[in-house]
C-alpha cells in the first residue's frame, strides 16, 4: 500500500498487500513475551546521548504508525500549514477552488500578508490546470475535493507541473491509501486528513503526509519539528488501532454508498446526486433548496448532524452552513458521510427524512 502509514515488507518475501500492511504495520517483533500491539510510550524527553533527545522529535508510538517515509502531524490542518510554510515568498500556488475550506482559508490567509499567490482552480479542467502551472512553485491537488467531489487527472497535472518545475502536493483524503496512490501518480507529497477514514472512529484529529522521496521527507521533517506541528502520542496509539480495520470499513461503507447513491438518485426532493464512483462520501443538491437541506440533516434519527467524515457512524451536513465555504457550492448541498451500518437501516432513516422535508412519499 502506498500507504501514509507505513508499508511493511517481511525479510526476503513479497511485499503484504494493503489488508495485511493494515493489520501488521508497526507490530513489535514476534519475541516471547513482547506484547503484540505498539506500546503507548508517552515521553516528553529521553535519556540524553541518543538519536532522539527530546519529544518533539520523535516517539516510538509515532513510529509504529509512521513506517517509511510518512509524517504524523498534529491535525491534517498542521500538515497542510507546514507544506505551505515551505513556499517561497511571493510564489504561487495552484489549488481547487473547491478544495477543503479551511485548506482555501490558509491560503487566503497568506495571500493576505503577500507570502504567495493563490491560483485557485476547477481541477476537472485539465487544460486550463496545466496552463496554471506554467507559473507555479506548488501545485495543490485534493481529488476527490471536499464537498464537490470533483476528480481531478493527477497525472496528467504533475507531470505538467513537473515541466514547470513545480512540485505536487494531493490531499488524498477522500479515496485514502486503499482506493487512490497519487505517488505512483508523480505527486511529491501526500496528505491525509487521518482523523477522518484512516483513525476512523470520530475520536481523534490527526495529520499524516508521505513523501515521495528522502530529500523532500528530511525537510518535512525538520519544518515539522520546528514548528512544532507533532502528533498527540495517545492520538498516534488510537490512529494505529483504527488503521487495522480500515479495509474492511471502507469496504463497507463504500457498498453501502454505492447502493445509497442508487436509491438516493430515484427521490424526488434530490435535485442532484454527486459521487466519484469510489469511496464512502456522496454529495446531494436538494430539488427545494436550502431550506430543504436544513430541515433535512434535522429530521433524522441515525444520521447525525454533524461535520467531519469517514468515522463508522453515519454523519451529513449542508455545506454553506459553513461562512468560509466557497460561493459556487450550491447553497442546498448535502454532504453525507456513510458509516458501516445495516445500508437498509440508512435508506429508511434518509428516505423518511426526505418524504417529510417534500411532504411526499418516495
Ligand atoms: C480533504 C481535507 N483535508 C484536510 C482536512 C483538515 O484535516 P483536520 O480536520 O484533521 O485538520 C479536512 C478536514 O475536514 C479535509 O476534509
Amino acid at each position: 500500500m502506498s500507504s501514509p502509514l507505513s508499508s511493511a515488507s517481511p525479510g526476503g518475501r513479497p511485499p503484504y498487500r494493503p489488508a495485511t500492511v493494515a493489520v501488521t504495520s508497526g507490530r513489535p517483533p514476534h519475541v516471547p513475551d513482547n506484547p503484540l500491539n505498539a506500546p503507548l510510550t508517552m515521553a516528553s524527553t529521553y535519556v540524553a546521548g541518543g538519536d532522539v533527545e527530546y519529544g518533539r522529535y520523535g516517539n516510538p508510538t509515532w513510529s509504529a504508525l509512521e513506517g517509511g517515509r510518512c509524517l504524523a502531524f498534529a491535525t491534517g490542518l498542521a500538515a497542510v500549514a507546514t507544506i505551505l510554510d515551505l513556499v517561497g515568498n511571493g510564489a504561487t500556488v495552484v489549488a481547487p477552488r473547491h478544495a477543503y475550506n479551511g485548506t482555501v482559508m490558509q491560503m487566503a490567509d497568506l495571500e493576505a500578508r503577500g507570502r504567495l499567490t493563490a491560483v485557485l482552480v476547477d481541477v476537472t479542467d485539465t487544460d486550463a490546470v496545466v496552463k496554471a502551472c506554467e507559473d507555479a512553485a506548488l501545485v495543490w491537488l485534493e481529488s476527490p475535493t471536499n464537498p464537490a467531489l470533483e476528480v481531478a487527472d493527477i497525472a496528467t497535472i504533475a507531470s505538467a507541473a513537473h515541466d514547470a518545475g513545480a512540485y505536487v502536493v494531493v490531499d488524498n483524503t477522500f479515496a485514502t491509501p486503499l482506493l487512490q496512490q497519487p505517488l505512483s501518480s508523480g505527486a511529491d507529497l501526500v496528505l491525509h486528513s487521518a482523523t477522518k477514514f484512516i483513525a476512523g472512529h470520530s475520536d481523534v484529529l490527526l495529520g499524516a503526509v508521505v513523501a515521495g522521496d528522502d530529500e523532500l521527507y528530511d525537510v518535512l521533517k525538520k519544518r515539522r519539528d520546528m514548528l512544532g506541528a507533532v502528533p498527540g502520542t495517545f492520538e498516534s496509539w488510537l490512529a494505529l488501532r483504527g488503521l487495522r480495520t480500515l479495509h474492511v470499513r471502507l469496504e463497507r461503507a463504500q457498498s453501502n454508498a454505492q447502493e445509497l447513491v442508487r436509491r438516493l438518485g430515484e427521490h424526488p426532493a434530490v435535485a442532484e446526486v454527486r459521487y466519484p464512483g469510489f469511496g464512502a462520501v456522496i454529495s446531494v443538491v436538494m430539488a427545494q433548496g436550502a431550506l430543504a437541506a436544513d430541515l433535512l440533516t434535522h429530521k433524522t434519527t441515525l444520521w447525525v448532524h454533524a461535520t467531519s467524515l469517514g468515522g463508522v457512524e453515519s454523519t451529513f451536513e449542508r455545506r454553506r452552513r459553513w461562512r468560509s465555504e466557497p460561493a459556487t457550492i450550491p447553497d442546498g448541498l448535502v454532504r453525507l458521510s456513510v458509516g458501516i451500518e445495516d445500508v437498509d437501516d440508512l435508506w429508511s432513516d434518509l428516505a423518511a427524512a426526505l418524504d417529510d422535508v417534500t411532504g411526499e412519499p418516495a
